[in-house]
């Protein structure tokens, strides 16, 4: 059984913090019509959605993932990177500890959940404009105990490791090499984004097929000529923001 926990779309999304893009208008209706269809194809993976309501004073909050990393019977209420953000980590650990038994990242240490990514046991962190060593390190105490090894990864000229990192099958991995050296990923293959779709490395494994942004169409070329099953969804009005496709929900298996 899946959960997806996602939340609506803030009506103050036009405030949200960017790091990598320029601002531009974003449609608030366009961005939450958009934001429905994904729920609705993560439903049609099986997952049962829990929708949170808006936040509006928090222009972020849709981006539920970066507040906190589930991983076993563990969940990890992050602190994250951006003072802005800190806000949304309550009323997600609120609906978490009905599901998984909490643990919290705390000062100095600041982590986003999109700079998590785990192949199996093994778990990357990627060190950002978001995540600090001290996040990382933290992050590695919490999860060694649940036998987990966490491996810290530079990241640069992007916002999270998962915006240039993505796990497209078990031991695949798409990358954007520009943002995130490969030699740090073991016994992994890569498949790079097309150069013409610098933000493309962001996909979510479900039920055998991958989701990715249907605005990355010659990257969605190269994973089916691996024979990569993909379902692209319309996300190009968040994209604006910054999201990709990990980032508007949280993933509870079992
Ligand atoms: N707008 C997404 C973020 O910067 O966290």
């Amino acid at each position: 059984m899946l959960t997806a926990i996602t939340r609506e779309v803030s009506s103050s999304i036009n405030r949200c913090e960017l790091t990598h893009s320029p601002r531009e208008p974003i449609s608030l209706d366009l961005a939450r019509q958009q934001h429905r269809a994904y729920e609705d194809t993560l439903a049609r993976f099986g997952c049962e959605i829990v929708r949170l309501p808006e936040e509006p004073d928090l222009p972020d909050a849709v981006f539920v993932e970066d507040t906190a990393v589930v991983l076993g019977d563990l969940a990890i209420i992050t602190r994250p990177g951006a003072e802005s953000r800190r806000a949304e980590t309550e009323s997600v650990a609120e609906v978490l500890r009905t599901y998984r038994e909490l643990a919290y990242i705390e000062e100095p240490g600041t982590l986003d959940g999109g700079d998590v990514l785990h192949v199996g046991a093994r778990v990357y962190v990627g060190l950002s404009e978001r995540t600090n060593r001290a996040g990382a390190e933290q992050l590695r105490r919490l999860l060694l105990p649940k036998g987990y090894a966490v491996t810290p990864v530079e990241v640069q000229d992007c916002l999270h490791l998962k915006s240039s990192a993505a796990l497209v099958t078990a031991c695949i991995l798409l990358v954007n090499p520009d943002c995130v050296d490969v030699d740090a990923f073991s016994g992994l293959s890569f498949i790079t984004v097309d150069p013409a779709e610098p933000r493309a490395a962001t996909a979510l494994r479900i039920g055998g097929d991958v989701i990715c942004p249907a605005h990355n169409p010659r990257t969605v070329e190269k994973l089916l000529e691996h024979r990569i099953r993909v379902t692209t969804v319309d996300v190009s009005e968040l994209a604006k923001a910054e999201a990709g496709v990990t980032c508007m929900s949280i993933i509870l298996t079992g």
